[in-house]
């Protein structure tokens, strides 16, 4: 009987590649199998970009597709199919490594992952450095501190209506996959007052990364898929 691989869940960080954790970079030398999640079949794999230096040719990199569809169904299949797919190799006793941004198990594909393996599997999580952190090192501002509440939403949610609300229960509010979203939340800081404090921060750590702090100039514009927006929502504005 074959032993049965593991499946390393394994968190490569925001971007800078000195942010990557030691025993990610152990555990991603000594996989022969590297899973990267792509939206597209071909498509950019953010994780791999961080850590392709660290890569020998002996290792086989595969693809697994999530595409970011609007229908349940097609998304639940694909996990469904990344799932099996890893199963595959591990019950032949090789073990797997899925790389992911930042963390992952902070809005992160690996949770699907997970969430559709057959139970019983071995499974290790090496956490990473989430974007959210290396933002806040790139603003040099606390995230929250004291007594201050902190919510992390995909700003993507359905009801961009209930944001105020968000706002006013929250300290901070960080607002991930903006890029689509962005004139429609932009409308809504307007309207509250809060254009003000918020900050975007574009591929956070990266060598290319920027922070734009008057979010006014953003109307219109595209951001990359790799941005984030902090509101610091209940603090006095930082014009104010
Ligand atoms: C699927 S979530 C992954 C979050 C990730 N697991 C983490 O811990 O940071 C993708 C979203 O995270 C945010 N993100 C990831 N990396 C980023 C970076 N380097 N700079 C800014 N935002 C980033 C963006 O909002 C992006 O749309």
């Amino acid at each position: 009987v074959t032993d049965l691989g593991t499946l390393y869940g394994v968190g490569v960080g925001p971007g800078d590649p000195e942010l990557l954790t030691r025993k990610a970079e152990r555990v991603i030398r000594a996989t022969p199998i590297i899973a990267v999640p792509v939206a597209s079949s071909g498509g950019e794999s953010y994780a791999l970009d961080i850590v392709r230096d660290l890569l020998q040719p002996e290792q086989k990199v595969i693809e697994l597709h999530f595409p970011m569809v609007r229908d349940l169904a097609v998304r639940d299949q694909h996990r469904r199919n990344a799932a099996e797919a890893i199963t595959t190799f591990l019950k032949a006793g090789q073990n797997v490594a899925f790389l992911t941004e930042g963390d992952p198990l902070l809005h992160s594909t690996f949770g699907y992952v997970l969430h559709y393996l057959t139970p019983g599997l071995p499974v290790d999580v090496v956490p990473g450095v989430s974007s959210i952190l290396a933002a806040s090192a790139d603003l040099h501002l606390p995230l929250v501190e004291a007594d201050q509440r902190l919510a992390i939403l995909p700003a993507t949610f359905e009801s961009i209506e209930d944001l105020p609300s968000v706002f006013h229960d929250f300290d901070t509010v960080v607002l991930l996959k903006i890029n689509r979203v962005l004139d429609q939340v932009l409308d809504v800081l307007e309207k509250n007052g809060l254009s003000n404090n918020a900050v975007l921060v574009e591929r956070a750590s990266h060598r290319d990364g920027r922070v734009v702090p008057d979010v006014r100039l953003l109307r219109g514009a595209s951001v990359h898929y790799l941005s984030l927006l902090i509101v610091y929502s209940r603090r006095r504005s930082r014009e104010g």
